[in-house]
């Protein structure tokens, strides 16, 4: 299957190339890149809303989904991206929002009619609690509280994210029906697969009681961590839910759905589903939240490869557009150990668009805020502008991406890194993840093999990747000091294949390996 042996590229549409010029990316932009993405290796793309939208939440309230938003093209460039992934031998992935629409959808400007109107039970109305306030105290992930009144009826509809986005009522049979051929119009139109947008919140308590307090809840956090999202968020009846988009994506070959879950291992492992009926891959972001130690590391791998389940096939997130970039995150130095780990752990990788290169976590200026959460909670460093910031192709003005302005401000530093100068350097960011894309297309035994950890010590994590023919070692430095290990099970030999500072390919290693600070090795053992 495609979407276990390759690596996945996500694209924030908005920030990865614009090609007409208005200072926000677009399909055309994507099409004339998709090239480069095919040069540097990886099997798919997986691309962030680009339904028309009102773009409160960056595309992901959509107004029609099954539609192309004029800002990025149209459903002609879609097809036309289609075609070109599929002749470079690309696979395409999208988003697909199923929990909310935008409030500008017309089933929710239809809802907003009168109770009586057709579509009204399509959301989620409620009556207000009796002294006249929301239904419940459930939050919104975006801050206050998640119900807004609707000043006609007097009644309060449920917005798990902003008021924009009112949630979608999946009990009502016409919503599942209207849902289920929004899957199969893209999967008609040649989509290999979706990403599954917020997929915890997509069936609620029947009999919405209050969310208890989270006694782990501390001033400063996140304030929607005040409460523990027991019956808002993973109920028993989401599995339904799932069970039925699987039922569509298996009515076409080979497709893929991947769901969107920040959740322990123990909750996540139950979204493979039972008897296949949940998605392929529920999205593991151990790693986003991960202390950056060998010990924490070695721990949650361990942890996670004990909770899948059978025939579940393991996935890794280092950064999303929802998130603080890894080289944010770590540091320039330990980015690259970090992509390291991402490629050549068990399971599918998601690549975030400009990691690859080590794009920088970006200070965007407080005039500039375009985050619609960062504005409503703020100070809390929960904005995620930073982290979509545009694609950095070469040192020319606008680093390539645009010939205006870009809507959100472009990294200090796009002049040294950049795609264009990075494809010249024999030791840049990019040439280490083109060599880690190509050693995992090449190694059967990073591609399928198994996962053996070595143990933690110190600064180093190490592990064995193995196949019957195969043995590869990964030796990662998640410190600052050099450090040495012996090789594993006595095996006095070996070959480095690659090191993260992409200058030790084909040094012989005899019985000890030396680990220069912040270096990473994969060595075949003989
Ligand atoms: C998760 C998406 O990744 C995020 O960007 C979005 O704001 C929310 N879901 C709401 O759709």
């Amino acid at each position: 299957m495609w979407w276990r042996d390759g690596v996945i590229y996500q694209i924030y549409p908005r920030s990865f190339q614009d090609a007409n010029g208005d200072g926000v990316g677009d399909l055309a932009g994507i099409t004339s890149r998709l090239p480069y993405l095919a040069d540097i290796g990886v099997a798919a793309i997986w691309i962030s809303p680009i339904y028309p939208s009102p773009m409160a939440d960056f595309g992901y309230d959509v107004a029609d989904h099954a539609a192309v938003d004029p800002l990025f093209g149209t459903l002609a460039d879609f097809d036309a991206l289609v075609t070109a992934a599929h002749d470079l031998g690309l696979k395409v992935i999208l988003d697909f929002v199923p929990n909310h629409t935008s409030e500008r959808h017309p089933w929710f400007l239809e809802a907003l009619n009168s109770p009586q109107s057709s579509t009204r039970d399509w959301y989620i109305f409620r009556d207000p609690a009796p002294d006249g306030g929301p239904p419940n105290n459930w939050l919104s992930e975006f801050g206050g509280s998640a119900w807004a009144r609707d000043p006609v009826s007097g009644q309060y509809y449920y917005h798990a994210f902003l008021p924009e986005q009112p949630d979608l009522n999946w009990r009502n049979p016409a919503v599942v029906g209207a849902m289920h051929d929004v899957m199969r119009f893209w999967f008609k139109r040649g989509v290999d697969g979706l990403r599954i947008d917020a997929l915890l919140h997509v069936m609620k308590d029947a009999a919405f009681p209050d969310n208890p307090p989270d006694p782990d809840f501390r001033e400063g956090m996140n304030p929607y961590r005040r409460l523990l999202p027991l019956y808002s968020c993973d109920t028993a009846e989401v599995h339904g839910v799932i069970a039925g988009m699987r039922r569509v994506a298996e009515e076409f070959p080979d497709r893929l759905l991947i769901g969107e879950a920040y959740l322990p291992f123990d909750r996540l492992a139950a979204y493979y589903g039972r008897e296949g009926g949940g998605v392929h891959l529920p999205f593991n972001f151990a790693l986003i939240q991960a202390p950056w130690t060998a010990r924490a590391l070695d721990d949650l791998i361990a942890r996670y490869e004990a909770s899948l389940p059978e025939g579940a096939w393991p996935n890794w997130v280092l950064s999303n557009h929802d998130r603080p970039r890894i080289a944010g995150r770590v540091g320039p130095d330990q980015a690259r150990v970090a992509a390291m780990l991402l490629l050549t752990l068990r399971g599918t990788p998601t690549l975030y668009y400009g990691d690859e290169i080590g794009m920088a976590q970006v200070e965007v200026p407080p005039e500039r805020v375009m985050d619609p959460w960062e504005k409503r909670v703020p100070g809390l460093g929960l904005g995620r502008d930073g982290a979509r910031t545009p694609m950095q192709w070469d040192g020319g003005p606008f680093a390539g991406f645009s010939t205006v302005e870009p809507w959100l401000p472009l990294a200090d530093d796009f002049t040294e890194v950049n795609v264009q100068v990075e494809k010249a350097g024999p030791f840049s960011m990019l040439t280490l993840t083109r060599s880690l894309l190509a050693l995992r297309r090449s190694r059967a035994a990073l591609a399928r093999g198994s996962y053996r950890s070595l143990g933690a010590q110190g600064g180093l994590l190490a592990y064995l990747r193995e196949t019957e023919g195969e043995r590869l070692l990964v030796a990662l430095n998640l410190g600052g000091d050099p450090l040495a290990l012996a090789l594993p099970d006595g095996g006095p030999k070996g070959e480095v294949l690659l090191s993260t500072f992409c200058d030790r390919e084909g040094e012989a290693v005899n019985g000890a390996l030396a680990l220069r600070a912040n270096e990473g090795v994969v060595v075949a053992l003989g």
